[in-house]
């Protein structure tokens, strides 16, 4: 177990602990990627033998779930899930997201469209009125990295090759700044629909249902979204 050695990581961890109190039991859950998530996946190690196992969103998160006991199962053979847990870059009231800071935002978009519920966990400096703030990570396939960049230049983003990274699928990250994020449904459907984009961490079409939020004075609040 990692201790906590910040303000931030200590929200982090706290936020981690409060979403073990909402996980269902013996199931198969589906875990993110991040430093919040690994507070939690530490936690999770404690109740191992209540749950079947868990659906890993990255080579990272696999390998600490292991490292903690718990077993990997396949997205293929378990079926739909009940519950996703993951944390997140920004969000904003309607629990929209931005993700993908870590570069695992294909497949934690992957499970987090194929679970019942997806719960979000954050430290309150990640809650904004408008997202785009954090830069909008985009997975492109290698041959399509200039041409996904132009496309986002004509859309008013400035973006950036993320340096000396490849994905777990082998692709690259374009981290796209100073995009203009007040219709995140209509531009997470336009940025979708650019040929060689994997995926964008725009979490609009599939939003969290609820979110943990760890505040500096102590607090958790656990939220749903707001019109
Ligand atoms: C990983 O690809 C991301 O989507 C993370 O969930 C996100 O970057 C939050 O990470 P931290 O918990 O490390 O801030």
């Amino acid at each position: 177990m990692t201790t906590p050695d910040t303000d931030s990581e200590r929200l982090k961890q706290a936020a981690a602990a409060a979403a073990l109190e909402l996980i269902p039991r013996d199931c198969v859950i589906g875990v993110g990627t991040g430093s919040t998530t690994n507070y939690f996946i530490d936690l999770l190690g404690d109740i191992r033998n209540h749950i079947e196992g868990a659906v890993a969103s990255s080579e990272a998160t696999a390998e600490r779930l292991k490292k903690n006991g718990i077993d990997l199962m396949d997205l293929n053979t378990t079926g739909d899930l009940p519950v996703y847990v993951d944390g997140a870059d920004e969000t904003n009231t309607r629990l929209q997201l931005i993700k993908g800071g870590g570069g695992a935002l294909t497949r934690e978009k992957i499970i987090a469209a194929a679970s019942h519920e997806f719960i979000c966990l954050v430290d309150e400096s990640k809650c904004v009125d408008t997202l785009g703030e954090f830069p909008l990570p985009i997975e492109v396939l290698p041959m399509a990295r200039s041409y996904v960049a132009r496309e986002l230049v004509k859309m008013g983003g400035d973006p950036e090759l993320r340096e000396a990274f490849k994905t777990d699928n082998d692709n690259y990250i374009l981290d796209i700044y100073s995009l203009d994020i007040t219709e995140p449904l209509e531009l997470e459907t336009r940025i979708n629909q650019l040929p060689g984009v994997v995926s964008v961490g725009l979490f609009a079409h599939r939003p969290a249902d609820r979110l943990v939020v760890a505040r500096a004075n102590g607090t958790i609040d656990v939220m749903k979204a707001t019109a």
